[in-house]
């Protein structure tokens, strides 16, 4: 039985409250000082925050963007507006892999539902749902700028291009046994 998650990153619907703010280690807190320390304007760190504390939560919770708008001195609401345009950023749990094929005209029309359809078979999961180990998440994202090297698919930072069901193959085998990296560096 697959769990499922919104692949678009909605926009929760019940604010924060006050003390529901995140907290973190003074090591990853040292490293939120020094990416703020590079911009003039503290706003301008939120994606490389927002990473942080997606990689140490394991997704953009409430609590973590409640610590982020305090961190940035912005609207709690700013912060889930970069949230949910990013389809690099969760806004809900996923697995510890997630797979996000562009969907988009340059992978659609060299084959990305067939990457789709593979993915799904593989893995017993559709698009928007997580396997029941935890391991593998599976989306539709649109266009990630790689559209030389169509069919494509993002898995954690990196990307894997000019697809196969063959090449996916080999990709699902090197999550399984830890290969490849999630993104959580
Ligand atoms: S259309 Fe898939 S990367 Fe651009």
């Amino acid at each position: 039985m697959s769990k499922q998650f919104t692949p678009n990153n909605p926009l929760p619907q019940e604010a924060p409250v006050p003390d529901e703010i995140a907290t973190f280690s003074e090591a990853v807190e040292a490293e939120i000082d020094a990416h703020l320390a590079k911009y003039p304007l503290k706003r301008s760190a939120i994606l490389p925050l927002m990473f942080i504390v997606q990689r140490e939560r394991g997704y953009l919770d409430k609590p973590g963007v409640a610590y982020l708008a305090d961190r940035l001195g912005v609207r709690v609401t700013d912060i889930w507006e970069v949230a949910t345009f990013y389809s690099m950023i969760n806004t809900e749990p996923v697995g510890k892999y997630h797979l996000q094929v562009c969907r988009t005209l340059s992978c659609k029309i060299v084959g990305a539902d067939k990457i789709t359809e593979h993915c799904k078979s593989r893995l017993g999961i559709k698009p928007g749902e997580t396997s029941e180990d935890g391991q593998f998440s599976l989306s539709e994202v649109e266009c990630l700028g790689s559209c030389g090297t169509a069919p494509m698919m993002q898995i954690g930072f990196d990307y894997y291009e000019n697809l196969t069901p063959e090449k996916v193959d080999e990709l699902i085998e090197q999550c399984r046994s830890n290969q490849l990296s999630n993104g959580v560096r």
